[in-house]
């Protein structure tokens, strides 16, 4: 399917003008470069779906998100590079994919109890529409302020969890992105997220697995990949796998790693090998 829209849009766009992306270009292997000279950019696939929901897409009540935020997404310009933040009407801090979700069962008529629409949000409209939202900050410098008690505690939070050991390793992120940045895992090099203001180019579109992803996708994969935990922060949960999308860890993790890229320009969707 998404190979499929990749093509087509790669034809329709053929020598168009080159897209934004934030990644360095000569990081890129030869065969992504190639494409980005092409003016193809899998990514944007995802930001034009993301466009056609926001306008299109009627809730159970009738509204769409054009109806609230405005034609083209006019009243979010800026939106994405003060986030997560505290939101009164949700009274949680949020990010982008909780934000959009709190949406659309808060003020779309959609059932937050209803686990189909949960599952299709999450696998696949919550990807496309954070996407578009993200591309409406582009050019614009990531601002996350701690002004709210609320914002500071998270904040906090994300900053102790990014260097608590966990899990069957006893790894924690900051091993891997702040101690050990800069050398080799599997063949892959180690960024630095936090000094290399990466939020930048997120969400970002991963060749390697074919896949757009949010910061939450990146952040809940390398818990799996790398920490191998349960949950120790709370034991009652059981992260062996992944933690669950929206929780509180993610959100956090997310809040330190954007704040430390506060004055990086928004340039996305990313595009990573
Ligand atoms: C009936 C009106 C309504 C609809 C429909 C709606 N929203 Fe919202 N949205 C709000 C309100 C109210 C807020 C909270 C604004 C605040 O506190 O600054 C908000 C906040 C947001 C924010 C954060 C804005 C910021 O300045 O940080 C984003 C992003 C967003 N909505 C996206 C969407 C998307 C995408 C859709 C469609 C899936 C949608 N919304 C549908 C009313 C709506
Ligand atoms: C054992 C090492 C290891 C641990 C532990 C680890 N990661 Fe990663 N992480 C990686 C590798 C390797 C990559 C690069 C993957 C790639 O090239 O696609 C990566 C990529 C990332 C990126 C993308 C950076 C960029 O430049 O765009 C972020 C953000 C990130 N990790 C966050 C985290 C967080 C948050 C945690 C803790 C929950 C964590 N990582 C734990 C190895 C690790």
């Amino acid at each position: 399917m998404r190979k499929k829209a990749f093509l087509a849009t790669a034809v329709i766009a053929g020598g168009a003008v080159l897209g934004t992306f934030a990644v360095a270009k000569e990081q890129l292997p030869t065969h992504l470069k190639e494409l980005l000279e092409l003016g193809m950019h899998p990514g944007h696939v995802f930001a034009d779906e993301g466009a056609e929901y926001y306008h299109n897409m009627k809730g159970p009540n009738g509204k769409t998100c054009a109806s609230c935020h405005g034609q083209d997404g006019a009243k979010l310009v800026g939106a994405y590079a003060k986030m997560p933040r505290y939101y009164k009407d949700i009274g949680k801090v949020a990010d982008i994919d909780l934000r959009i979700l709190s949406c659309m069962t808060k003020y779309m008529g959609y059932d937050p109890k209803d686990k189909k629409f949960k599952k299709k949000y999450t696998k696949k409209l919550r990807v496309p529409l954070s996407t578009y939202v993200a591309t409406l900050s582009n050019g614009m410098e990531i601002s996350v302020k701690l002004d709210d008690p609320q914002e500071k505690e998270m904040y906090e939070y994300g900053k102790k969890l990014w260097f608590m050991r966990v899990g069957g390793r006893d790894f924690s992120c900051g091993i891997c992105h702040t101690v050990l940045a800069g050398q080799r895992i599997r063949l892959q090099g180690l960024p630095n997220p936090v000094k290399q203001k990466s939020y930048n180019h997120w969400p970002a579109y991963r060749f390697g697995s074919d896949r757009m992803w949010t910061m939450e996708d990146r952040v809940r994969s390398c818990f799996k990949a790398y920490l191998l935990s349960v949950n120790q922060w709370d034991p009652k949960k059981d992260w062996v796998k992944k933690p669950p999308p929206y929780v509180k860890e993610v959100i956090a993790i997310e809040l330190f790693m954007k704040h430390a890229s506060n004055g990086g320009v928004i340039e996305v969707p990313g595009l990573l090998r």
